[in-house]
């Protein structure tokens, strides 16, 4: 067990008590895995809940019929909002390929179609992926490259799995999704438990989810680009060696709230794990808003020369006076680099900030503005 795994548990098992008894038994069988884990706000999953209302019917009824999914409608009432002639054929530069449950293309899970793309592709792939949650563990190795997934929305598909550090062996081996292949793309789907492992370069994320407890989204390493993303967790929800640039984000703490008057930190914004000062790693959380629940801070100093920055970004005061831990190592202050720039809100007020924090002069905050801190010109694509 690592320091830092040592150091959190106490936190994480008053969180996952508090929410498991909260929660577990007003919500469909088939959420209750990952609501003992404490991972999303059901109310945010309307759709979700609905299939997953239906999928208890239906094993109600499992004795009486033997069916795949077919049974309860016809196979065409199912599939009859499905875009007729889709996927399209592959043109010179793309090929799409089509995921749904229900069996309407040609793949059901996401994982098949990422083992249908040839390896070492230079083509784009469009994983295409109808409504609906994908209870599956996903893993995209180093030889596929350029896979973009594509959902419905991020209230409307979901990739889910309910490894913990333990049943992995190890939070790196916990996520629902991994990503080692390079210039990964998603747009609108949620990740959901130890949500994702973003281990490729230049991977880009638009207006997905990120849902969460502890450790929500591993930002591991390479250059990568969250705009207009929903990231929710409470200790160390965004952690790893990652050169990021966070655009537009919302990012909600849903660890317990903590009483008036007491003294308690029971959560953290980032973990960034920049180990020596010749790394060019480093966060960057620009136009984004914290909020949620308990008292956190903007990060912890994982390794010693952790370095992030918030600009422009709206605090609620979820964030603790002081804003930041080192560890509980003094020697980290010398090293580490916590900026923030022009950020508002009543937990952005900087007068009882830890002494290393920097209140960023103009000059300091210029390199982490935008996507040219993460090379973006030289591989971020627009959204369309
Ligand atoms: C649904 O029914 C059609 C035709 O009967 C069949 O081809 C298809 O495989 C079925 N899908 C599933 C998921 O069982
Ligand atoms: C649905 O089933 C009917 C026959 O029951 C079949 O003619 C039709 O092709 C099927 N459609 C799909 C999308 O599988
Ligand atoms: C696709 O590639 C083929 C063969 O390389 C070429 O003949 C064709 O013009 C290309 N089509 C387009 C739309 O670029
Ligand atoms: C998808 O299914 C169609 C027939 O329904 C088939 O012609 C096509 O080759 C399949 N594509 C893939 C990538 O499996
Ligand atoms: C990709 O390469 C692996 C071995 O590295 C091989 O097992 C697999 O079949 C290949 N996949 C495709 C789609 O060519
Ligand atoms: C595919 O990925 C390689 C690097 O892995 C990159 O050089 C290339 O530009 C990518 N192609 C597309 C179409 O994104
Ligand atoms: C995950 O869910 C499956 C099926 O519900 C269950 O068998 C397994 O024990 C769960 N794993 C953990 C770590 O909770
Ligand atoms: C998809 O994501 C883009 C970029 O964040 C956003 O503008 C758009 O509204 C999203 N669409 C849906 C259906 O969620
Ligand atoms: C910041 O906090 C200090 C002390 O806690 C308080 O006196 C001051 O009014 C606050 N500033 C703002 C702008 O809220
Ligand atoms: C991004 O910021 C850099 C300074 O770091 C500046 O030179 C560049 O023009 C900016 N790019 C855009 C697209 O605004
Ligand atoms: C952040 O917001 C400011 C003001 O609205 C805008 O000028 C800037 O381009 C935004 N930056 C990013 C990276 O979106």
């Amino acid at each position: 067990m690592s320091p830092k795994r040592a150091s959190l548990t106490l936190l994480s098992s008053i969180i996952v008590g508090l929410l498991s008894t909260q929660l577990i038994f007003q919500y469909p069988p088939c959420l209750k895995c990952l609501l003992e884990l404490g991972l999303f706000t059901p109310s945010f999953f309307p759709d979700v809940i609905s299939c997953c209302t239906q999928k208890s019917q239906h094993n109600q009824h499992h004795h009486h019929h033997h069916h795949h999914g077919n049974d309860s409608k016809s196979n065409s009432t199912i599939c009859s909002d499905f875009p007729p002639d889709f996927p399209p054929p592959d043109t010179n530069t793309t090929s799409i390929l089509c995921v749904d449950h229900n069996g309407c293309c040609n793949f059901t899970t996401v994982q098949s179609a990422v083992d249908a793309v040839g390896n070492f592709s230079q083509k784009r792939t469009i994983i295409w992926i109808n409504k609906g949650i994908y209870y599956e563990k996903v893993n995209i190795p180093r030889t596929k490259s350029n896979i973009t997934f594509q959902g419905q929305g991020l209230y409307s598909t979901a990739i889910a799995w309910n490894d913990t550090a333990n049943s992995a062996h190890g939070t790196f081996y916990s996520a629902s999704v991994t990503i080692f292949g390079a210039n990964f793309i998603a747009k609108n789907i949620s990740f959901m438990a130890v949500a994702i492992r973003v281990g490729g370069d230049q991977s880009a994320f638009w207006g997905c989810g990120f849902f969460g407890a502890q450790d929500t989204l591993h930002d591991d390493r390479g250059r990568h680009y969250f705009k207009e993303c929903y990231i929710q967790g409470s200790i160390d929800f965004i952690f790893g060696d990652g050169r990021s640039l966070y655009d537009n984000c919302e990012i909600i703490s849903i660890a317990s709230p903590v009483p008036a008057g007491l003294k308690v930190i029971n959560g953290a914004v980032t973990a960034h794990a920049r180990a020596s000062g010749d790394e060019n790693t480093g966060f960057s959380f620009v136009n984004c808003t914290i909020g949620g629940t308990g008292r956190i801070w903007l990060g912890r100093a994982w390794r010693p020369y952790s370095r992030v920055v918030f600009i422009n970004t709206f605090m609620t005061d979820i964030i603790s006076p002081e804003g930041w831990n080192d560890f509980n190592d003094p020697a980290r202050d010398q090293t580490l680099f916590y900026g923030e720039y022009k950020c508002r809100g009543p937990g952005a007020n900087q007068s009882m900030r830890a002494a290393y924090v920097q209140k960023l002069s103009d000059a300091q905050a210029l390199p982490f503005l935008n996507a040219s801190y993460i090379d973006g010109d030289q591989w971020l694509q627009p959204f369309s």
